[in-house]
């Protein structure tokens, strides 16, 4: 078994939120420097464990890896949920066939708090009161104010699942147009023998192609 490399990072108190991650060596950009790892389970069970308008300030280990699954890192997390947002952040998160990765975006020298941008999706009708409960505190000058995703990257998003629908619209209507007209079955099985010869079965127009 392969050995497990020491980590590049400890947990202890953050000046952004609660706990964070604080790089113990220097970090090179590119590094690949922990998996978020952590139950996994769906959206509906993840509402049903967490009710967000009950909590003053928001307070998750909850990563979304699609629109299906999302890793509930409060069962059997590691210490990459310590990992905290930032509008200008030194790591990214990837999302490698279901699994995620934290990595260095940039060369991080010892002593530096680690995060990734958490961009969290909006939905289009947040509240005063969500704005409130997602304020961002990372403090740098690129704050957006904001740990849910840019407004514009919700936008360009929306703009962007509407112009696919309305592709898919298209490519429905063109294809039921080119289906063939299932053949007609025959009202009645003919008789072997038909009492009656008709002169000529007439040949079967092929469908018009369109
Ligand atoms: C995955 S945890 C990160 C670790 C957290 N600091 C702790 O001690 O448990 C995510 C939570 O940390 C807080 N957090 C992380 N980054 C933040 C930021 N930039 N501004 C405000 N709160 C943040 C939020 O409460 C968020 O729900
Ligand atoms: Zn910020």
């Amino acid at each position: 078994m392969q050995k497990q490399q020491p980590l590049a990072f400890e947990v202890r108190d953050s000046g952004i939120a609660g706990k964070g991650a604080f790089a113990i060596r220097p970090i090179t950009k590119g590094e690949q420097l922990i998996e978020y790892v952590g139950e996994r389970i769906t959206h509906a069970q993840a509402d049903l464990r967490y009710d967000d308008e009950s909590m003053d300030e928001h307070h998750t280990f909850l990563f979304t890896i699609s629109s299906r699954m999302v890793i509930d890192a409060t069962y059997d997390g590691n210490e990459s949920r310590y990992i905290n947002h930032s509008c200008d952040p030194n790591c990214e998160a990837e999302i490698e066939n279901g699994r995620v990765f934290i990595s260095a975006i940039r060369d991080i020298p010892v002593g530096e708090e680690l995060h990734y941008d958490y961009g969290y999706e909006r939905s289009g009708d947040e509240t005063e009161e969500d704005e409130r409960r997602y304020k961002c505190l990372c403090g740098t000058a690129k704050c957006r104010g904001s740990i849910m995703e840019p407004v514009s990257v919700f936008k360009a998003r929306k703009r962007k699942e509407a112009a696919q629908r309305a592709a898919r619209k298209r490519a429905a209507a063109k294809k039921a147009k080119q289906v063939k007209p299932a053949a007609k079955k025959p009202a009645k099985k003919p008789a072997k023998k038909p009492a009656k010869s008709p002169a000529k079965k007439p040949a079967r127009k092929p469908a018009k192609k369109k």
